[in-house]
């Protein structure tokens, strides 16, 4: 089981409209073979960045996903957000749940290459 997690500086006076795209969005992440969960996260320090968190059953399956017209079409709304709502780059960061107290039955990840989006 896989955790990414994309961490997206937005500047303060954005905050509002930010989160508005995430509750308008198009829920076609949903639908992916392997998808288990998305959370946006705000931030409660000034200055620290949101991050969009979701997790997988798999590596393979989020990386179908980033490569898919699902992802492509759910960022079709990114663009209405002016170039200042950004306070810097996204920086993605991917993880490999080990234990969950949820889930007894995690099988470990295959240890594989870093992660390329256009890969
Ligand atoms: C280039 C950097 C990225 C930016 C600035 C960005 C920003 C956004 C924004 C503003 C939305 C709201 C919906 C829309 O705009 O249509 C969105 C959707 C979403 N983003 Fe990103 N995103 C980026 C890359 C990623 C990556 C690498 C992930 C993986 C964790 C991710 C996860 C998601 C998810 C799960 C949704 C909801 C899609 C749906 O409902 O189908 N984003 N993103």
């Amino acid at each position: 089981m896989i955790v990414t997690m994309n961490r997206i500086p937005i500047n303060a006076e954005y905050g509002a409209q930010f989160e508005e795209t995430f509750r308008n969005r198009a829920h076609l992440v949903d639908e992916m073979p392997g998808f288990i969960s998305n959370q946006v996260l705000r931030p409660t320090s000034p200055g620290e960045p949101y991050i969009i968190l979701t997790q997988w059953e798999s590596r393979q399956h989020f990386e179908d996903w980033v490569h898919s017209e699902a992802f492509t079409k759910g960022h079709a709304q990114s663009g209405s957000l002016p170039r200042e709502a950004f306070a810097g780059r996204n920086a993605l960061e991917l993880l490999e749940i080990i234990l969950d107290t949820a889930r007894p039955d995690l099988t470990p990840e295959p240890h594989g290459q870093p992660f390329n989006p256009h890969g």
